[in-house]
């Protein structure tokens, strides 16, 4: 094999692609067209979404599980279904998609960014504790890339500030705190099952509790205010219709028989390529506490310490993708920077307080330095394969390593330094 470097004309690692999600096949199929040809397409017809949220909440070891229509609106009904008052303040990590803070936002409550600890890549509990003011209500806290947060950690202070947790799970299907479900570590857990999430069916989400107040809350929200003793054309409180389809409801059927295996592959292969990105100077996988008893690794995630290992991300990144690792550098900013929060562009969410909420003042350094220098994803897919894969993507870490001289020439010339 060449050992030039693929982005400066030599041979790249690797030549194949890795696995391509979803994953899907005759289950699929017979369960989807079963539910095609039956005519019963909406959850109120059908038993599909029934049978998964039933399935889903077990597997969690949950009594309820009520499938709404994505991971945002489901995080956004969770807020609603507790009853907080407007304007309540919720804490949230600034590492993390969009949604985890617009749907605060949407729920007519204002999130606080609190920052993440650098090696776990998840809310620190302790920055979470000194965000705490005396209108704070809720904390949620990601299992970011599929990695639990520290809730044993954020529990305690919760419950000591009396604060509502929702997880959110929407990367965490499968994964394990203390061989506790996450999912099933707080009041309300959501999910998603967009489509690249480790279970999906396009576009869904669950929300899972064992709470029977707040599940009954949720169940009316997510079927426009309706109570179960109600007659039909009898509305409750304020909301819509976010029910999931039977069809979203059959695939998910299909894909959940699959999980387990595919979890334990994941969670195989994250751990091996960990241990052995470890090795090399200034390579940080995301570091496993001993609570994690497993990984969901919807994400791998590695921070680079450009001096440490002497290139910058920007040509690192670059260099992986040539030698045929599917790789990027994650989010651009952390969230509270996003145009939506600097402009306070709420619509009519908020609109009472929004001039006094500054988030050009917010200071999340670590968030930052993850996005702005050193974080670098991996895709799920890729830890669906067999070892040769792992092999692969190590080797081609290795190799712009070994070349990493030629690479910094590149990347002055390119610029990207
Ligand atoms: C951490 C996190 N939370 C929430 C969501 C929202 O889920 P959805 O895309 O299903 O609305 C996503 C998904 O993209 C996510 O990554």
């Amino acid at each position: 094999m060449s050992q030039h470097l693929a982005l400066l004309g030599g041979r790249p690692v690797r030549e194949r692609p890795f696995t391509s999600w979803p994953i899907f096949g005759e289950p699929e199929e017979a369960r989807v067209l079963a539910a095609l040809r039956s005519g019963r397409w909406g959850r109120l017809d059908g038993n599909e979404v029934n049978e998964f949220e039933k399935r889903f909440a077990a597997m969690h070891g949950c009594q309820h599980g009520i499938a709404i229509v994505n991971g945002t609106v489901s995080l956004r009904l969770g807020l609603i279904a507790a009853g907080l008052e407007a304007e309540s303040e919720v804490i949230v990590p600034p590492y993390t998609f969009f949604s985890t803070a617009s749907a605060v936002v949407e729920a007519n409550m204002v999130p606080v960014f609190a920052d993440i600890d650098l090696n776990t890549f998840n809310l620190d509990p302790k920055a979470m504790e000194a965000a705490i003011t005396p209108r704070t209500r809720a904390v949620i806290p990601v299992h970011f890339a599929g990695q639990p947060a520290d809730m044993d950690a954020i529990m305690a202070i919760a419950r000591k500030h009396k604060l509502l947790v929702i997880e959110d799970a929407a990367h965490a299907h499968g994964a394990s705190y203390k061989n506790r479900p996450a999912g099933s570590l707080a009041d309300m857990a959501s999910f998603s099952f967009q489509s690249s999430k480790n279970l999906t069916c396009g576009e869904g989400g669950l929300i899972t509790t064992n709470d029977s107040q707040l599940a009954a809350s949720c169940r009316s929200l997510h079927n426009c205010g309706r109570i179960p003793t109600g007659v039909w054309y009898e509305h409750h409180v304020i909301s819509g219709n976010y029910r999931l389809g039977e069809l979203q409801g059959a695939l998910l059927n299909a894909q959940l028989d699959r999980l387990e295996d595919q979890t334990k592959t994941r969670d195989r292969n994250g751990q091996q390529l960990a241990g052995r990105l470890a090795n090399l100077p200034g390579l940080h996988p995301q570091l496993r506490p001993d609570f994690c008893t497993r990984h969901a690794y919807h994400l791998f995630m590695l921070r680079i310490d450009g001096q440490k290992f002497g290139a910058p991300r920007a040509a690192v990144v670059a260099a992986l993708r040539a030698e045929g690792v599917p790789c990027s550098p994650g989010y651009g900013f952390s969230l509270h920077l996003q145009p939506m929060f600097r402009n306070r562009a709420f619509g009519p969410y908020l609109a009472g307080i929004k001039d006094r909420l500054d988030y050009e003042q917010v200071q999340c350094p670590k968030s930052d330095v993850l996005c702005r220098e050193q974080a670098v994803w991996l895709e799920q897919g890729i830890f669906l394969g067999e070892r040769e894969d792992i092999d692969d993507v190590y080797r081609a870490f290795e190799k712009v390593y070994d070349q990493r001289a030629a690479l910094v020439d590149w990347s002055r010339r390119e610029g990207t330094e």
